[in-house]
Formats: structure tokens, C-alpha cells, sequence
């Protein structure tokens, strides 16, 4: 038998172990190791029931992910013809669950007559999540095992649940003491069947899995979804196969899940999730760096500033069990900043979203202080002060007094030079950025800002303390704004060019939003502040000196006390949470077109569209040329955590490789002339974009 599965006999029966670290993926070589084996048992007069289980402890986190879009998803056995098979076996099969059953691997377990798991496991059908749906029975079993109405909302949230709650939802049908005794409680349990004389699968709980679900369900929750769903094609695909296995006959029902799932296979979004998938564990991984390097023990963390920003990020460090100290300069402010926080934990509290019992735990973790010797022992201190450069430097010369040595001293600067900020201190190599995302307890990226001193045992140890906190790490060089922020300023210079030119920020914003952003750049801007906007233009403004069309409608809100939501007027007029359109804003573009001469006309979507993202895209390539970002794949994921990006679209680089790279070098070079000085000035392919199109290749990548 091949080493991919353990087999081994116990009495009347047969013990087959899934053997392919580190998940139990059940690519091809598994599946037939598996077919295999179960054949085995299956033809073995002497095998009177078979556990299946992970001979690693972990059962199995599904298909083979790197297999889909390749004709090794489908090779011989493929996955749904192989579970169809364990159906068939005339003897009971019974799953021991540990540590994980997602994907194909839980539905692999719901092909077993019988179930029992470990208390730390978790089940959950995560498909969805990489634009697909389960495609190997779990669409059309799971209804007649737990209703319709139930497998639908597990499928579509793709969350994990843990075993209690599979256990009341009826997906297991026990559990097992602890993880060590799984095995062998299992074979009580395949023993205790056998005694039974129970069938090799019992009769499906829900026969007919619609039974309880009220008249015109389907159309109704997909009228309902509808739009939250955007156009997204996998939560419909999910829901056709639902529909189907109260339709049809199981055999029927299975082959039109097939169709589906080909048809998801198959499909650009689940090509982009996968590409997402991957690129988030390719993140960690930094050349040059040993995985294996002695990390800097974090242990007590100090927050530099109570403000919105430095409250939100201390609670990430209170949320992980990590003792904080807030540092603000006077008690009024301390104390707003940390009320601030306790307000945020209520709200979860009310929310059901945390116990009383937690937010005091948390709220014992943080704690406030205005004096620098507070801060001493931390070994991990991060300023979150203005966004000043000498404010900054300041407080790193204090903290370069007054913290112990091989602390780390991180900035969370949006913009500004970490090297400038490294340079004050005498210990360079302790410095780094940790550019958090607002809301800063909520925003998942966090830009790892790599000084050109930055230790290597600094970056990983940050790194890896940021998945602690359950951030999602992109490692950036140092530049004016980092990876997000500098695309971003292309981005919304030409949004706010063409409002000048005569298109509304609606309209601006809805040909984002059309393609799934979450936000028109317009609308992010007045969340984010358009004062925040302006501060951060004035620190870089130089560059941008010789346009004098350069934001200036920013810069005229700003002026105007404009402020975006903050002040309930911006390129929108705000009523409560209502975004309405201001006739002011289009009339003071009208105004300053006819200052700077910039004639007014109708603009189409798709000139919206490219202006937009096609100066993204250029700038995302020519960070990657400039070797402050690591490679394309990272850029999509600031771009997917941090602005909204639509992860089914596969981040901003991923979209101009399905665009297709010459495409957008054409876009550009036509809006290039097409937009007179404008173009000529700010249309400028950058030289890598150029490069790849001349060598005729279709991916993003340094060459
Ligand atoms: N296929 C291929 N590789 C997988 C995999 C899968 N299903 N799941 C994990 N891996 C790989 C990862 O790429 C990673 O590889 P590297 O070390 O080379 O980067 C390694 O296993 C460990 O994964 P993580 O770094 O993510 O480890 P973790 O402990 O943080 O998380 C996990 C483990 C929860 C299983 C997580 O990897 C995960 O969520 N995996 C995806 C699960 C999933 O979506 N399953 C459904 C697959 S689709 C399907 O099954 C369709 C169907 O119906 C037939």
C-alpha cells in the first residue's frame, strides 16, 4: 500500500489512515491511495467495517486546491465518483473528525455512513470562498442530513463550526472525549454498529430536505441577496444546487451539482480566489529571511497616542491575550481614548459578539499611562502620533532613550520616510513601520514597512505577530505611501480630474462600485477625511507641483471646511448614513474647470473605468519594478484588505493580467493622447508594464 495511506487491520476492522501532510489534501496520488484501500477493505471477507481518519490527526481540509483549472481535478478517481463509491460499500464506514474536515474533506466524512469527532476539531464547507461550491456530493448530502435551510446558510457563510454545534445540527453523530482516544472511540463506535447490525448508511434524516422550507423560499432569498451578492456568480451557483437536491432525486441532484461545479471551476472569480488564496500564504514567506530565525519574544506591547487610531490598535493586542500599556500625553485625552475603546467592546457586547466576562478581560489588559517610564520594559512599542514627520522623529528620540535595548520601535505612519524616522535613533535596526489599517481593530492588512536597516529577525518577528493578532502581513518597502497609499494617489487624481472634467462623483463612484469595489474611491475619500487627504498631499507636494489641475477639487473641499462625512459634506451631502449628490460640488468644479481652462463634457464609464484603474494598475507594476513590493501577488492583497477591492476579481494586478497586459498598455497610451497635457503628463506606461507586453508575456512579475 502506498505511504499516502496507513492501512491496518483491528479485529473485523479496517483502520485507513489519510497520510499527505500537511492537510490531508485530496489531490489525485490521495485519492486513488484512497480508492485503493477502501477496495481493499471493501473485498475483505475477514473487514466487517472501516474507520477512516487522518493518520496525522487531521482528517482532511479537501480537495487539492492547486489541482482546480487543471485536468488533475478530474483525473481518475475524481473526487465525487470516489465518494459515490464509499456510498456503495456494503459495510459501515465511519469518519473519526480531527482537528479539520472542510471542503471535499467533510464531504468525504458525509459519505460515510457514520461520524464522530474530536472536540478541537472543526467542519465546515469552505468553498465559497474560492468561488466555488462543493462539488462532491456536499450540496445534495448535507440537505438530507441536516434540511435544506441549514446546509444552505452553511454553505453560503463558508464558516468552520465547531463539533458541539455539529454535533446539535446533526452532522456528527458523537463525539469523542479528546483528541488522543479519537481513534480508538471510533472503533468502539464501528463495533457498537456492528453489534447493532446498523446499515452500511442509515436512511437520510431529511429525505425530502425542503419539507419545512416555506413557498417561493428559493426566489425569495435570492430576491433577497441579490444585491449584497453583487455579481458574484458562486453563492448562486450554491443556491441552484440546493434548489436542486430538494428537486431531485439524489443521483439526479449530484449530477447537476457536477454541472455547477464546472461551471465555478471554469469561471474568472474562482481563478481570482484561488490566486488569493495562494498569494496570502505566499506573503509570509520573504527571500532571504530563514523561516526558521530566532524570533524576539513580544510579550508587553506600548500604543503610542490614545488616539482613534492607537486605541483600535492596542485592542488588537488585548483581543490576542497581550498585555498593552496606551501612552498619552495628558489624562483628558487618555482617558477619551480609553473610554473609546471600552465604548467599542460594549458594542460588541450588545452585539453578542463578546461576553461581559471578556471585555473586562480585555479592558484589564489595557491599560493607560502618561509617563514614558511606563514604557520601558515593552518589548514591542508602536507611535501612533500626527501624521507629522518631526512629531514622529520626536517621540522615537524619547523612545530611543527610554526603551529597553531590542525593543521594537514600529511607526504607524500612512506616508511618511521610516528611514527618516530610523535615522533619529541610535538603534536603526529595531525600527520598522506597521502601517494598521482604519478601523484599526477591524482592517484586516497591515503594512510591514521595511526600512532599509530593518533587522531580518525584526521583519519575521513582526510578521509572525501579526497573524497572532489576526492580521493579514504584506511586507512593503519604504516609499511616499507605502504599496496601498501610493496607488491610491493616481487613482484618486484622476477620479477627482474627471469630476472637474464633467462627470459627478456618482458617476465616477458607480462605475467602481459596478465592478464590485466596495466604494467608489470618492466615497473612501470622504470616509477617510478629505482634511486627512490634504495633509497627506502637503507632505509629498513637490512632486506634484508642476500640475496645477492636481486635486484641486480636494484641495477646494478642504478649503470649504468640507471634510467628507465627518462634516456631512464632502463630493457627497450626508443625511444621517444617506450619501446624496451636492449640487455645490459640481458647481465648484464647473468653477475651477473655467479657472484652469479644462473643458467640460460628458465622460463614458469605460473612459471612468480605465482612467481609474488603469493609472492603478501602472503604479501597482512599477512598485513592483521599484522593488517595493515583493512580488504582484502582495499588491492585490493591500488592495483586496485594505481598499475593497473585490477579492472574486483577484486584486488590482491580477485584474490587469485577465484584462489582459496589452490591453491596459493600450488604454494608456491612448489616454496618453487622447487627453492632451493631462495625458501627456500623467499617462506614462511604467517601463516593467512596457517591458512584459514586448516580451509577450501575460503574468505581473519583475524581469
Ligand atoms: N489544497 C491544497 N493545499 C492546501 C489546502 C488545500 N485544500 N489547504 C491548505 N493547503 C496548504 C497551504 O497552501 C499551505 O501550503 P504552504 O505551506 O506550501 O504554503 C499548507 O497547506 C498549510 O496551510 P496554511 O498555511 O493555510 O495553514 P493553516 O494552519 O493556517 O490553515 C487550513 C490550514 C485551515 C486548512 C487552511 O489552509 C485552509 O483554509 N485551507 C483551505 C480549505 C478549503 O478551502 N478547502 C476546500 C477546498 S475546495 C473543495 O474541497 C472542493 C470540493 O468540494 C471538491
Amino acid at each position: 500500500m502506498t505511504a499516502l495511506v496507513h492501512y491496518r487491520l483491528d479485529g473485523q476492522l479496517a483502520l485507513i489512515g489519510l497520510s499527505r501532510p500537511p492537510v490531508n489534501a485530496l489531490g489525485q496520488p490521495l485519492r486513488a491511495a484512497l480508492l485503493e484501500a477502501c477496495e481493499r477493505a471493501a473485498a475483505d471477507p475477514a473487514v466487517a467495517a472501516i474507520v477512516l481518519h487522518g493518520a496525522n490527526g487531521l482528517f482532511s481540509a479537501g480537495a487539492d486546491i492547486s489541482e482546480f483549472g487543471s485536468e488533475a481535478s478530474s483525473a481518475a478517481p475524481d473526487l465525487p465518483g470516489l465518494l459515490v463509491r464509499l456510498t456503495r460499500i456494503d459495510k459501515p464506514l465511519v469518519a473519526a473528525i480531527g482537528k479539520l474536515a472542510l471542503g471535499g474533506g467533510l464531504e468525504l466524512a458525509l459519505a460515510c455512513g457514520y461520524r464522530i469527532g474530536e472536540p478541537q476539531a472543526r467542519l465546515g464547507l469552505p468553498e465559497i470562498n474560492l468561488g466555488l461550491l462543493p462539488g462532491a456530493g456536499g450540496t445534495q448530502r448535507l440537505p438530507r442530513l441536516i434540511g435544506a435551510e441549514s446546509a444552505l446558510n452553511m454553505i453560503l457563510s463558508g464558516k468552520q463550526v465547531d463539533v458541539q454545534h455539529a454535533h446539535l445540527m446533526g452532522i456528527l453523530d458523537r463525539l469523542a472525549d479528546n483528541p488522543e482516544t479519537l481513534i480508538e472511540q471510533a472503533c468502539v463506535y464501528a463495533r457498537e454498529l456492528l453489534a447493532q447490525g446498523a446499515p452500511a448508511q442509515p436512511a437520510a434524516r431529511y429525505p425530502s430536505p425542503a419539507v419545512d422550507l416555506p413557498e417561493g423560499f428559493f426566489a425569495g432569498f435570492r430576491a433577497e441577496q441579490e444585491a449584497r451578492w453583487k455579481s458574484r456568480l458562486a453563492p448562486r451557483l450554491v443556491l441552484a444546487a440546493i434548489e436542486a437536491a430538494c428537486l431531485l432525486p439524489l443521483e439526479e441532484g449530484l449530477a447537476r451539482e457536477q454541472d455547477l461545479f464546472r461551471q465555478a471551476e471554469a469561471s474568472r472569480q474562482s481563478a481570482a480566489l484561488r490566486h488569493v488564496f495562494f498569494a496570502e500564504r505566499e506573503a509570509g514567506r520573504i527571500p532571504g529571511i530563514d523561516p526558521a530565525l530566532d524570533m524576539r519574544p513580544i510579550a508587553k506591547v506600548a500604543v503610542i497616542g490614545a488616539g482613534t487610531m492607537g486605541g483600535g490598535i492596542a485592542m488588537n493586542f488585548a483581543n490576542a491575550g497581550i498585555p498593552v500599556v496606551v501612552l498619552e500625553q495628558k489624562s483628558d485625552a487618555l482617558e477619551r481614548g480609553l473610554s473609546n475603546v471600552q465604548r467599542n467592546y460594549e458594542i460588541s457586547v450588545k452585539r453578542g459578539k463578546l461576553s461581559q466576562a471578556e471585555l473586562e478581560k480585555r479592558m484589564r489588559l489595557l491599560q493607560g499611562s502618561l509617563e514614558y517610564a511606563d514604557i520601558a520594559d515593552a518589548d514591542l512599542v508602536i507611535e501612533a502620533v500626527f501624521e507629522k514627520l518631526e512629531i514622529k522623529q520626536q517621540v522615537f528620540r524619547t523612545l530611543d532613550e527610554v526603551c529597553k535595548p531590542g525593543a521594537i520601535l514600529a511607526t504607524n505612519t500612512s506616508s511618511l520616510d521610516v528611514d527618516a524616522i530610523a535615522a533619529v535613533t541610535s538603534r536603526p535596526q529595531d525600527v520598522i513601520g506597521l502601517h494598521f489599517f482604519s478601523p484599526a481593530n477591524v482592517m484586516r492588512l497591515l503594512e510591514v514597512v521595511r526600512a532599509r536597516r530593518t533587522a531580518p529577525d525584526v521583519l519575521a518577528t513582526t510578521l509572525k505577530l501579526a497573524r497572532r493578532i489576526g492580521k493579514l502581513p504584506v511586507v512593503s518597502g519604504v516609499c511616499f505611501g507605502f504599496i496601498g497609499n501610493r496607488m491610491l494617489e493616481p487613482y484618486a487624481r484622476e477620479a477627482m480630474r474627471m469630476v472637474l472634467e464633467g462627470a459627478s462623483p456618482a458617476q465616477v463612484d458607480g462605475v467602481l462600485t459596478g465592478i464590485d469595489l466596495n466604494m467608489g474611491v470618492l466615497s473612501m475619500l470622504d470616509l477617510a477625511g478629505i482634511d486627512v487627504n490634504y495633509l497627506v498631499r502637503q507632505a509629498n507636494k513637490a512632486a506634484f507641483a508642476d500640475d496645477p489641475s492636481y486635486c484641486r477639487l480636494g484641495d477646494e473641499l478642504y478649503a470649504m471646511g468640507c471634510y467628507g462625512q465627518k462634516s456631512s459634506f464632502g463630493f457627497y451631502h450626508y443625511e444621517g448614513r444617506q450619501r446624496l449628490d451636492d449640487p455645490t460640488v459640481e458647481k465648484v468644479a464647473e468653477r475651477l474647470a473655467g479657472e484652469l481652462q479644462i473643458p467640460r463634457r460628458s465622460l463614458a464609464p469605460q473612459e471612468i473605468h480605465d482612467r481609474c484603474l488603469f493609472m492603478l494598475i501602472n503604479e501597482g507594476i512599477q512598485l513592483l519594478d521599484e522593488g517595493i513590493a515583493l512580488r504582484a501577488s502582495d499588491i492585490d492583497l493591500v488592495w483586496i484588505n485594505g481598499y475593497g477591492f473585490p477579492a472574486h476579481l483577484g486584486g488590482p494586478m491580477h485584474y490587469a493580467e485577465q484584462l489582459g497586459l496589452d490591453q491596459v498598455l493600450d488604454g494608456i497610451l491612448r489616454l496618453q493622447a487622447s487627453l492632451g497635457s493631462h495625458g501627456q503628463r500623467w499617462f506614462k506606461p511604467a517601463p516593467l508594464l512596457k517591458r512584459l507586453v514586448a516580451a509577450g508575456r501575460t503574468r505581473i512579475e519583475k524581469f
